[in-house]
């Protein structure tokens, strides 16, 4: 057995299951070796097939999917690769549930729910839970069941807060990925994933995510799945089923290779006055947080009405969706007069005062007809406007504004919880 891992000295084995091994790291504290085995199991182990390179292509699979979701904000046990065949994780004490969300009711769902036709599309998703229970094929569960178990794991007590947090979250990871998958031309139909507890008493999304873990039908076409539903079909597995199986995971990871959307977009944010330079870095700075390109320029529309008119020309000639943010204070002419010469968006954010808002607010808002630019008086306000545009086709971007709704409502719960902990 392998004592080390990609120049990390393994510890005691911590637990081996159908598809990988834990082991200790003493070197890092809190985390743990996740090793992946050349194994594809399938109805809780009955059916089981050794296959060369499976557990590098699933290693990949998660590392791509992980470092997705950990870019965006979402709280994860995914440290780092760590070799082919293995990666580093937050050590958790697992909750035992299968937190699954589907979009299209296909499966076992159809089974328990007799009448529901396949396709049948859930929106929102549909979200359901089950507890790893191996002896008894992972029964169904309620969140009443959950909360009822009263489970308490490296400290953290699994309440009604944390539970209807998680199914929140799930239902969250579902969309991200289901975005993330249709930049691909890929439906992703339904999943499962497993959240643990770390030593802080964090929760986070753990285990792995892999072809084992969705349903993926490329162009939506049930027939061309890629995912793991191909073995369990399998009635006899033979060599070429499995390296059918084999290359359809290959071409999984692969596709994952190519999800970053390429830098596809710009905010402009132009101000009438250098004066306004510090309120235009604080929209820049909630243009970054939210994962947008963002940079300030000086022109005044009034004054400089030329350069105004030359840097449009600039920003339209550019292969970027690129969006504006007009920043004038007094008479805000240079909003309108990019909305007036542009077909890009245009948002103006004046740096209102409360002593002049009366006066100032209505060069922004009162614009001639023909014009279409929206009015926001805070910066965040402005920085998310643009977000929410570019979002329209950048996952990335999107999934960041997602991800600041579920740290909102995440937070206000947990407040409700220390004010009421029965919650
Ligand atoms: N971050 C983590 N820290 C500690 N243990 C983890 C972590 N992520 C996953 N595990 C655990 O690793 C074990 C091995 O995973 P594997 O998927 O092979 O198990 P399994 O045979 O499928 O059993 P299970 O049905 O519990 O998933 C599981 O018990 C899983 O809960
Ligand atoms: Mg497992």
């Amino acid at each position: 057995m392998a004592t080390e891992v990609g120049g990390h000295k393994l510890g005691k084995m911590l637990v081996e299951g159908k598809t990988k091994q834990v082991f200790d790291l003493p070197s890092m504290p809190g985390h743990c070796m996740m090793v992946s085995k050349d194994v594809i199991t399938a109805m809780n182990g009955v059916k089981c097939n050794e296959l060369a390179g499976k557990g590098a292509i699933s290693n990949k699979t998660n590392a791509k999917v992980f470092e997705t979701l950990n870019a965006v904000g979402m709280k994860t046990a995914f440290f780092k690769l760590a070799s082919d065949g293995a990666f580093i994780a937050k050590k958790c004490e697992m909750i035992p549930i299968e937190w699954v969300t589907r979009r299209l009711a296909t499966g076992s769902f159809l089974k328990r729910n007799v009448g529901v036709p396949e396709g049948y599309r859930f929106s929102p998703p549909k979200h359901e839970m089950f507890f790893k229970d191996d002896a008894n094929d992972d029964p169904q569960w309620s969140e009443e069941q959950i909360i009822s178990a009263n489970w308490k794991f490296n400290g953290r007590h699994i309440g009604p807060a944390e539970v209807e947090i998680l199914q929140t979250t799930s239902i969250m990871v579902f969309e991200i990925l289901e975005k993330a998958w249709a930049t691909r031309n890929c439906a992703l139909i339904d999943m499962k994933i497993e959240f643990g507890v770390d030593e802080s008493g964090e929760i986070l999304l753990a285990d792995i995510i892999d072809s084992d873990s969705w349903r993926l039908w490329p162009a939506g076409d049930k027939r061309l799945m890629v995912d793991k539903q191909v073995y369990r079909n399998l009635k006899n597995v033979t060599s070429s089923d499995l390296d059918t199986v084999k290359r359809n995971f290959e071409w999984v990871a692969e596709q994952l290779d190519h999800l970053t959307p390429a830098n596809d977009h710009l905010v402009a944010i132009l101000m009438g006055s250098p004066s306004d330079m510090d309120y235009c870095k604080k929209i820049q700075g909630h243009c970054q947080s939210l994962g947008l390109n963002a940079e300030v320029r000086v022109t005044s529309a009034h004054k400089g009405t030329k350069e105004t008119m030359s840097m449009i020309k600039y920003y339209e000639s550019l292969p970027l969706k690129v969006v504006f943010i007009a920043v004038a204070g007094r008479s805000n002419g240079l909003g309108p007069v990019i909305s007036g010469n542009s077909a890009l968006p245009v948002i103006n954010c004046p740096p209102v005062k409360a002593e002049n808002v009366d006066m100032d607010i209505w060069s922004s808002l009162n614009v001639p007809s023909g014009l279409g630019c929206s009015t926001v008086i805070y910066p965040e306000s402005a920085a998310l406007n643009a977000a929410q545009m570019i979002g329209l086709s950048n996952y990335v971007v999107w999934s960041k504004l997602k991800m600041k709704q579920l740290n909102n409502y995440v937070s206000l719960r947990m407040a409700d919880k220390q004010a009421h902990p029965e919650q």
